[in-house]
Formats: structure tokens, sequence, C-alpha cells
């Protein structure tokens, strides 16, 4: 199988009152094994929502998702809370590091959450990416660049197949934008899928595929 992420004619609304907007009609779309994927288009348009579905954070849709060969319609909670620990990663916009522990600890959590804790992993992801000098650090003591790079390899902990990112570098400068967007390449190239929401036209251009939803239909962009 060489599409972890298939979806046909996938459609979302959300109910605001007695009203049904909809937010995503009939989309379909894959994202294959290893492949960077980026997905832009307007504030409001519906990425957020997307990736929520392909995360198995959100059950209420109509069409077919399968997520690595798994209907998601016919999971169950607990299965789709076991392909989210075991399969998926997660950043977002707003790193969510927690105050109270060091970046070290941090990176190890999802590990820990699965009873599985081992501080070496995390510090061998660190090391990867330059950052061992961080590990003991809380993060009020680092960088914004540096938390949202913690966030990444937080992401990593568990090695995903497929990272998840929502406008990882949506709060970040020039500079930084750059560092996580290396980081995310070098994800890429080592073989995790990478689907990456961004507003930015230089972080999209580092993906090998760019999405574009827009009132709510999602078309390919051609580079
Ligand atoms: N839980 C929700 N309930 C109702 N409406 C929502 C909810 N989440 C998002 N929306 C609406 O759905 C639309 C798409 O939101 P979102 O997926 O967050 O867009 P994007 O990430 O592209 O900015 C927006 O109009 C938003 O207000
Ligand atoms: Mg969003």
């Amino acid at each position: 199988m060489d599409n972890i992420v298939e979806l046909e004619s996938v459609s979302k609304s959300y109910t605001q009152g007695r009203e049904q907007m909809l937010v995503l009609e009939e989309v379909d779309m894959h994202i294959r094994r290893g492949e960077f994927v980026a997905l832009t288009g307007p504030s409001g348009s519906g990425k957020s929502t997307l990736l929520h579905l392909i995360g198995l954070l959100d059950d209420s849709f109509s069409g077919t998702l399968r997520v690595f060969g798994h209907g998601a319609g016919s999971l169950d909670e607990g299965e789709r809370s076991r392909l989210r620990r075991d399969k998926l990663g997660f950043v977002f916009q707003f790193d969510s590091l927690l105050p109270e522990f060091t970046v070290l600890e941090n990176i190890d959590m999802p590990a820990r959450l699965a009873g599985r804790p081992d501080p070496d992993k995390a510090l061998a992801l660190l090391e990867r990416f330059g950052l061992a000098e961080i590990a003991g650090k809380v993060p009020m003591e680092i960088s914004g660049g540096e938390k949202q790079r913690a966030a990444i390899l937080r992401g990593l902990r568990n090695s995903p197949e497929l990272l998840i990112a929502d406008e990882p570098t949506g709060n970040l400068d020039r500079h930084n934008a750059k560092i996580v967007l290396d980081d995310l390449r070098e994800i890429g190239a080592r073989g995790t899928a990478v689907l990456m929401v961004t507003h930015n036209e230089e972080a999209a251009r580092c993906a090998s595929r760019i999405l574009r939803l827009e009132a709510g239909k999602l078309s390919e962009v051609r580079l």
C-alpha cells in the first residue's frame, strides 16, 4: 500500500445554531509514504478541519477516509487513539510545551504517556537536530524558535509515519521559520511523511506537492 492516507469524496459541515455550514465539499486526496505535502488556502477555508480528520481527532464527516489502510469511520476510540499514538505525530502553531517540564521531558512526553519513557531516545532526537544544549532547560528559558523545534521533536518522539503540522512556522520570524522548515525537510528526507499547513509561499515550496483549499474544494497547485 503506497497511500498512507486516502480521502474519497469527504465532506464536512459544522452546525451553527440552525445553520449547516459546509466546510469541506467532496474532497479527494491522498498522501504517499514519505511524501512532504503542503496545504495552503485562505484563513477559515477548513485547513485545520481537514488536518483534524486525517489526524483521527474528529470522526464526524461523510465520505471515505482511510488512514494506514483503516477506514476511519469503522474505528472505535481505542483503535483511533492507538493509531494516533503509534503512527501519527502532531505539531501546532503555538507551541504547547508543558512549562514545568524540561525540554527533554517534554519531548519524551508521548512515550511517557504511552507508558514507555526513554529519555535517551528524546536526547538522541535533540542531538540529531543540534539542540542537545537545551535538553535540561524549561520552556521559559528558550527562544520561540527553539520551542517550536522542540515541539516538532516531541511530534517525532514515537517515530510516526506521518507528521501533521498546522502552521508550524506561523508565529516565527523568517530566520527561525527557515530553520523549522529545514527540520521538516530533513524529517521528510528520512522517510516520514509530512502534511504541513502554511500561509507562507516559501514554506510551501519546500514540499513535494502543494494542495490548496478554497470554498470547500481541494485542488493541486501546479509548480
Ligand atoms: N468546532 C467548530 N464549530 C463550528 N465551526 C467551526 C469549528 N471549527 C471550525 N469552524 C469553522 O469552520 C471554518 C473552517 O475553520 P478551520 O478549519 O479552522 O479553517 P483554517 O484552518 O483554514 O483557518 C471556519 O469558518 C471556522 O469558523
Ligand atoms: Mg487553521
